[in-house]
């Protein structure tokens, strides 16, 4: 008898149902030959949560996901949800697995596969294959934030009137545990790690800068680099295949992720994991939005998604199943098949331009 894997499916919003739909099919697919049995369980979050239940992560969705072996998320949000209360908002959801399951690594992978260089609008983007490993359950996301009324002034009269504040704290505990991560995966790969920080300003910074220089004379093989993050994004763009392991904050990550998924032609194609403690499930998502223009229309890209499952075998140790979901999408690229947001330059490269069901068939046939 074959293994068993119960996978929690948080469809959420907008395209979230559709790429959540072709990469679970495709995951069913890899699997039954391999004698491996998915069950799925799918779970309300996000808009999908507040239009049910009024809140966007029941604590219903919470439990089941704990349960499970994995967590795949679609995506959360859209312009539907934009004036509810900010404490309810569909984003909580997402922020809430994060800190309710302990997932604190993000791993966010950017591969340009050669036929899309095309559709990376870098002249010459070269060999990219890096690693952003961003902090996800600490910074500014989760500090002390609020709001109050000052009546206090300006030093040119100004009265401040209304004040708003986020914090950023870090402890050591929390860096060190992402910076062994980041380490112990660059000794897997290209033996490199960049810390992106802003440690010219920023005490946390400066923390995250000590840390991680004493942590790599314990990798004396690994390479190891800082960058500020202003200069990080220049040099992103500038030398994108010179990196190999990106480690920095959650609110760094955020942005450099998706400057990276622009680096990569499309946002569309970039899988993530975020992982926890041993034994915790880790949640396997694509990093791009839930892209209400164009939800329910057949046009959702499910690659990122797919290779998000395929993180997700890997990560439960099924690599034989993740290498074949990767390579199943490499060869329907190949093929000449398209979504519309990576369709370009596609002259005499007889490309075939079909929605995200004649994609996921495509890939289930090369599987
Ligand atoms: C991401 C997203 C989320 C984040 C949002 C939706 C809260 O942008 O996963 O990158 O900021 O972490
Ligand atoms: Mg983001």
């Amino acid at each position: 008898m074959g293994k068993k894997y119960n996978i929690a499916v948080i469809p959420g919003d907008g395209i979230g149902p559709e790429i959540t739909t072709a990469a679970i099919e495709v995951l069913e697919a890899a699997a039954s030959r391999k004698d491996i049995e998915i069950f799925t369980k799918e779970l309300k979050a996000g808009g999908a949560a507040i239009d049910a239940f009024g809140i966007p992560l029941p604590q219903e969705t919470i439990d089941s996901a704990k349960e499970s072996d994995a967590v795949l998320l679609g995506a959360v949000g859209g312009p539907k949800w934009d004036k509810v209360e900010p404490e309810i908002r569909p984003e909580k959801a997402l922020l809430g697995l994060r800190s309710g399951l302990g997932l604190y690594a993000n791993i966010r992978p950017v591969i340009v596969f050669d036929e899309l260089k095309d559709a990376s609008p870098l002249k010459n983007p070269g060999h990219i294959d890096f690693i952003i490993v961003r902090e996800l359950t600490g910074g500014i996301y989760f500090g002390k934030n609020g709001t109050y009324q000052s009546g206090d002034k300006l030093p040119d009269g100004t009265v401040k009137g209304q004040v708003a504040f986020d914090t950023e704290s870090y402890s050591e505990g929390e860096i060190n545990r992402i910076l062994k991560i980041a380490f112990e995966l660059a000794m897997k790969r290209r033996k490199k790690v960049t810390l992106v920080d802003k440690a010219n300003v920023l005490v946390t910074s400066r923390m995250w800068r000590s840390l991680a220089s004493q942590m790599s004379s314990d990798y004396p093989e690994v390479e190891f680099e800082t960058l500020y993050v202003d200069n990080a994004a220049m040099q992103l763009i500038g030398r994108p295949s010179s990196f190999d392991v990106i480690v920095t904050s959650n609110l760094f990550g955020d942005i450099l992720s998706d400057e990276a998924g622009q680096i990569a032609g499309s946002i569309g194609m970039l899988p993530s994991a975020s992982l926890g403690a041993n034994g915790v499930p880790g949640l396997f998502e694509p990093i791009h939005g839930s892209a209400p223009d164009i939800a329910g229309q057949d046009k959702a890209n499910p690659f990122a998604t797919m290779l998000s499952v395929a993180m997700m075998m890997r990560t439960l140790g099924e690599d034989e199943i993740a290498s074949e979901i990767e390579n199943a999408v490499k060869k329907t690229l190949s093929s000449g098949f398209r979504t519309s947001d990576i369709t370009f330059d596609d002259e005499g490269k007889n490309i075939k331009l079909v929605g995200t069901k004649e994609i996921t068939k495509a890939v289930i046939d090369n599987l």
